[in-house]
């Protein structure tokens, strides 16, 4: 029977996949599993069922010799070494697809609610401040009729894309590919700096690689607008902390929401909380009920799929397979 590791207690719908694969050891406390009973718990197994908060190296794929398939319950991989995991013959499924509606609705959430100062208005009435209407009041920044610049015009950035045409937003976008099928509805690529300078509201949808860390450093943000909001629904590490920071005091920019965040959790004395121009919530983007589970459902499918020695449904690096499938 293979030895299925899975390290977060998952909904019953994924589970019964599972068990009716392998036998199942899951690590039963909800926190992320602590590194040495992960590389313990990976010495005889032959899936893992891993989160974003776990990291797959090689130090772990070392540990567990006997590991056929990992499945991430993401859709992001960047905490996954792919290339060691193709080098090991070992497919790695992930969870495109299923979240970027959700997703792409909580980059809207944080867009809007950042751009009319939501965090402060809460503020402002929970402290007893409100008294009557004021003209001059909270005063934040359009949305409607503006230019969204969002940064990574993959699945979630063109859901993201769609509900701007909504609002009428004129839409410009960077990154490694160009998408001649949404340049033909109007959505215009630029430079990453061009972006910066035309934007009105930005949002990050890319995935973080060696070329995104830290893309929005001291000198993105001084090609921003002094009115712009920055969104950041991808992951953390994209943004310099220690310039955001800056850029939220200075007024190099407006405002910022962050759904991720460096380093993940934020400490909750980190003075990024303390500015009232930054709206930062705990890495929620796909977080609906109806999403987490399709998340898990598609991660054990996945897993299922290679433990059986058939091509994952949604696979991370299909590479794996170029010497094994037939053409
Ligand atoms: C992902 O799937 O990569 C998200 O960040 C979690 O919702």
């Amino acid at each position: 029977m293979d030895r299925i590791v899975v390290t977060r207690t998952l909904p019953e719908a994924a589970m019964s996949l599972l068990d009716d694969a392998g036998t199942v050891w899951v690590w039963p406390e909800d926190r992320p599993i602590p590194r040495e009973a992960l590389l313990r718990e990976v010495a005889d197994a032959s899936g893992l069922y891993s989160m974003l908060t776990d990291d797959v190296d090689q130090d772990l794929l070392d540990a567990a010799p006997a590991l056929r398939t990992v499945s991430t319950m993401a859709v992001g991989t960047d905490n996954i070494d792919l290339a060691a995991c193709t080098a090991r013959g070992i497919p790695v499924g992930h969870t495109p697809d299923v979240l970027t509606e959700t997703t792409a609705d909580m980059a809207f959430t944080l867009l809007l609610a950042t751009a009319r100062r939501i965090r402060e208005g809460i503020a402002y009435v929970v402290d007893g401040h409100w008294r009557l209407w004021e003209p001059n009041l909270l005063l934040g920044t359009e949305v409607h009729g503006t230019t969204l610049g969002i940064v990574g015009l993959g699945r979630i950035g063109s859901a993201v894309g769609r509900r701007a045409l909504g609002f009428d937003m004129r839409i410009v976008y960077a990154g490694r590919r160009r998408r001649a099928d949404l340049e033909d509805l109007g959505v215009s690529y630029m430079t990453f700096e061009e972006l910066l300078g035309e934007s009105d509201h930005v949002v990050i949808s890319c995935p973080l690689t060696l070329e995104t860390h830290h893309l929005f450093d001291h000198d993105a943000f001084r090609l921003m607008k002094p009115t712009a909001t920055l969104t950041n629904i991808a992951r953390g590490p994209i943004v310099d902390p220690l310039a955001l920071k800056w850029a939220l005091r200075t007024g190099e920019i407006a405002a910022a929401a962050l759904d991720v965040t460096e380093p993940e959790p934020i400490s909750s004395d980190d003075p990024l909380l303390d500015l009232p121009n930054c709206l930062v919530v705990p890495h929620l983007g796909s977080a609906t009920t109806r999403t987490r589970e399709a998340m898990a459902v598609l991660a054990a499918k996945n897993l299922v799929a290679g433990l059986s020695g058939e091509p994952l449904p949604a696979c991370a690096n299909p590479e794996v397979y170029r010497d094994t499938l037939p053409t």
